[in-house]
C-alpha cells in the first residue's frame, strides 16, 4: 500500500468510516464453547464400523482426534478387500491405483496428497506432510518421492491385487466410463472425531472414481471440498463423486452452514441441495454428507437413498441411515 493510499484510510478510520469487521452482516453467532470428557466418532459407509473402532482405542483413552482419525481411516485403507479406499481399490483407466487423501484438525493444521501410488497408507503420508513440511498437499511422483525419503515403503504385494486386476481386464473389454451411484454401498471414507478435552479432528482417504482418467484427483485430498474442520464451529466430510464437492467447495459450505446456526444435518441438506441446483439433469449422481458440531451433534444428508455412517461414543456403536432428495431404484 502507498504512503499516501495509508494515511488516507488512516483518515478514514479516525472519521470512524472505515470497514468495522465488527459489524460485519456477517459476524458469527455466540458459540457455545465444545463439549468435553464425551468422546465421540462418525465416519461414512458400514466400513466406518472397523474404522470406528481404531479410532476409539485413542478416543476412549483420553487420546487426541487427530491421532484418532489416522488410526481409524488407517483400518480401512489396510483393508485389501475394499475396492474404494487403500492399495485393495479400482485402478485408473490405465490400470493404475491412485490414492488421495487428506486430515485436519481444530487449529486448521492440515495436510493431504493426492495421486499417490504404491504406498499403503495415504493418511499417515498426508499427517507427515502436515507435521515436517511447510506445505498443505504433495502429489503424484513427488509426493511418492518425498514419502520414500521420508521412511515410508512401497507396498510389496500386486497392486491392482488380483482380483481387481481380473475386474479391469474385463472392463477395458467396453471400456465404459460411468459415474453412477455406487452400488455396493462404499465410497470414500471420511471421519470426523470429537476428543475428550473438546478437540475436533478428521480425515478423508480414496482410491477415488472407479477407471477415471489418469490423472484425476477427487474431492477427498482437497481441503473444503472433501473435508473441512473449525475448531469453533465442527466439521464435514463427503462421500460420492468428488467433483460436485470440489465445485461447491462442498465440506467447507456445511461448516460455514452450521457457523450461521445450522444443525449438522440441515447443514448438509442445504448443501445437497445447492449440488442438485448446480447440476440439473445429472441422474444417478451419488454424493453424501456427513457433519458433526463442536457439541458433539451429528447428522448426514444424500442425493439419492443408500447412504449411511457409522457413530460410536460411549453408549453407542451403530449404522445410521442419512436422510436423502431422491429414490434409485
Ligand atoms: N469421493 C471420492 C472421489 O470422487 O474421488
Amino acid at each position: 500500500m502507498s504512503r499516501r493510499r495509508f494515511i488516507k484510510n488512516l483518515g478514514l478510520a479516525g472519521a470512524g468510516l472505515a470497514i468495522n469487521p465488527l459489524k460485519s452482516k456477517t459476524q458469527p453467532p455466540n458459540l457455545t464453547p465444545p463439549v468435553k470428557n464425551n468422546p465421540l466418532v462418525i465416519s461414512t459407509w458400514i466400513h466406518g464400523m472397523e474404522a470406528n473402532a481404531g479410532a476409539w482405542e485413542i478416543l476412549s483413552n483420553g487420546g487426541n482426534a487427530l491421532d484418532a482419525v489416522q488410526k481409524g481411516v488407517a483400518v480401512t485403507e489396510n483393508d485389501l478387500n475394499n475396492r474404494s479406499v487403500g492399495l485393495g481399490g479400482r485402478p485408473d483407466r490405465d490400470g493404475h491405483v491412485t490414492l488421495d487423501a487428506c486430515i485436519m484438525d481444530h487449529d486448521s493444521r492440515c495436510g493431504a496428497v493426492a495421486f499417490l501410488e504404491e504406498i499403503i497408507h495415504p493418511i499417515d503420508v498426508a499427517r507427515a506432510i502436515m507435521d515436517k513440511t511447510p506445505h498443505v498437499m504433495l502429489v503424484g511422483k513427488g509426493a511418492q518421492q518425498w514419502a520414500l525419503e521420508n521412511g515410508f515403503t512401497k507396498a510389496s504385494f500386486q497392486v491392482p491385487v488380483p482380483p481387481v486386476q481380473k475386474d479391469y481386464e474385463e472392463w477395458r473389454i467396453k471400456s465404459e466410463y460411468k459415474t453412477g451411484v455406487n452400488v455396493e454401498n462404499h465410497d470414500t471414507i471420511g471421519m470426523l472425531a470429537l476428543d475428550a478435552n473438546g478437540r475436533m479432528a478428521g480425515a478423508c482417504t480414496t482410491s477415488g472414481m472407479a477407471y477415471k482418467i489418469r490423472g484425476r484427483v477427487g474431492d477427498s485430498p482437497i481441503i473444503g471440498a472433501g473435508l473441512f474442520i473449525d475448531g469453533d464451529v465442527g466439521g464435514a466430510t463427503a462421500t460420492g463423486v468428488g467433483e460436485a464437492m470440489i465445485r461447491t467447495a462442498g465440506s467447507s459450505a456445511v461448516v460455514e452452514s452450521m457457523r450461521r446456526g445450522a444443525s449438522p444435518e440441515e447443514a448438509c441438506y442445504d448443501i445437497v441441495q445447492r449440488i442438485l441446483k448446480k447440476h440439473p439433469g445429472v441422474d444417478g449422481m451419488q454424493v453424501g454428507f456427513l457433519a458433526m458440531n463442536m457439541q458433539g451433534e451429528t447428522g448426514g444428508y444424500s442425493v439419492y437413498n443408500g447412504f449411511n455412517y457409522a457413530l460410536r461414543n460411549k453408549g453407542q456403536n451403530e449404522m445410521i441411515d442419512a436422510k436423502y432428495m431422491r429414490t434409485w431404484e
